[in-house]
């Protein structure tokens, strides 16, 4: 019978260099889209998608992302007090059961598979999720429950797929279709950002996973490759030269980089207009900035 996918792990150890200087002091997972940090937005994702076991592969100056996860008894008894329930339902959302988060050093960036590998111990032997909280997705049904709902079918590993054009490839790992079947692709290889030229296809991966226990093995043997570090990529696609299945994932939804400053100030559009309570007075501005830019030309 195949394993129930329960634990994710989440990768934020990277140095966030885009961001300088707000990630200086402010680790990037913990900046804000509307008024949720990044990470919330994958932990809500990742719950929905029945995730018990939370591991995080954090690093020096990201203290931060641990104490979000903490209690706050003060702020919750003075919005008790004040009678603002719906705030303190909100806040409630960021506490985690105990013993259901988990965190684990990486001490250098030698890159994501590297961060994934410092928490073999706590994934054990069973397959897990890996979230990028940089990349957040707006879909009717999350991305990741929707990737564990298809996995439960074909097993295997699978990466979140989407269509990027030609220009776009070499920012990513790009897939080697070797069966396309719609939504689900049978893959037989996998390139970490391949110049143009070189991309088997323009399938690219983005920031979630489902991987089994066998990809820990790959990592302890793989070399570093794309700019010096030891890539998951690469670590998935020995599943693939082993025969073994990886399968990529065309998720319903659309995917911002939040990783990179256009992409944060897209989603924050997005999200913004989204939301019923801005929507109006947010909308407005940005007619307004459009038709004042417009008439400006
Ligand atoms: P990125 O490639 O976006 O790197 O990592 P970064 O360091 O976060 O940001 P820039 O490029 O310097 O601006 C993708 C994800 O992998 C994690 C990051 O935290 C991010 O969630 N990561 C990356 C690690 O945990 N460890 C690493 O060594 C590298």
């Amino acid at each position: 019978m195949k394993k129930r996918v329960t634990k994710a792990v989440f990768p934020v150890a990277g140095l966030g260099t885009r961001f300088l200087p707000a990630t200086k002091s402010v680790p990037k997972e913990i900046m804000t889209l509307v008024d949720r940090p990044l990470i919330q937005y994958a932990i809500d994702e990742a719950r929905a998608a029945g995730i018990k076991e939370f591991i995080f592969v954090t690093a020096r100056g990201k203290s931060a992302l641990e104490d979000y996860f903490d209690l706050a008894p003060e702020l919750e008894s003075k919005l008790r007090k004040d009678g603002k329930d719906e705030l303190l339902e909100i806040l409630k959302t960021t506490n985690m059961d105990s013993g259901a988060i988990a965190y684990i050093r990486q001490h250098k960036a030698l890159g994501l598979g590297h961060a994934v590998w410092c928490a073999r111990r706590l994934i054990g032997d069973e397959p897990f999720a890996v979230m990028l909280p940089d990349d957040v997705i707006a879909a009717e049904k999350p991305c990741l429950q929707q990737m564990v709902e298809a996995h439960a079918e074909t097993g295997g590993c699978m990466v979140a797929a989407m269509e990027v054009p030609g220009s776009k490839v070499s920012s990513y790992g790009v897939l080697d279709i070797e069966e396309d079947m719609g939504s689900i692709v049978k893959i037989k290889g996998m390139v970490e950002k391949p110049p143009v030229h070189e991309a088997p296809s323009n399938l690219a991966v983005i920031g979630r996973y489902i991987l089994t226990p066998n990809i820990l093995k790959n990592l302890n043997s793989i070399k570093p490759s794309a700019g010096g570090e030891l890539q998951l990529t690469d670590a998935i696609a020995a599943e693939t030269a082993q025969g073994n299945n990886v399968f990529g994932y065309r998720f319903r939804g659309e995917r911002f980089d939040c990783g990179s400053k256009a992409g944060f100030l897209q989603a924050t559009v997005s999200f913004g207009l989204a939301r019923p309570e801005l929507c109006e007075e947010f909308g407005q501005y940005l007619h307004d900035m459009v038709a004042m830019r417009n008439a400006a030309q």
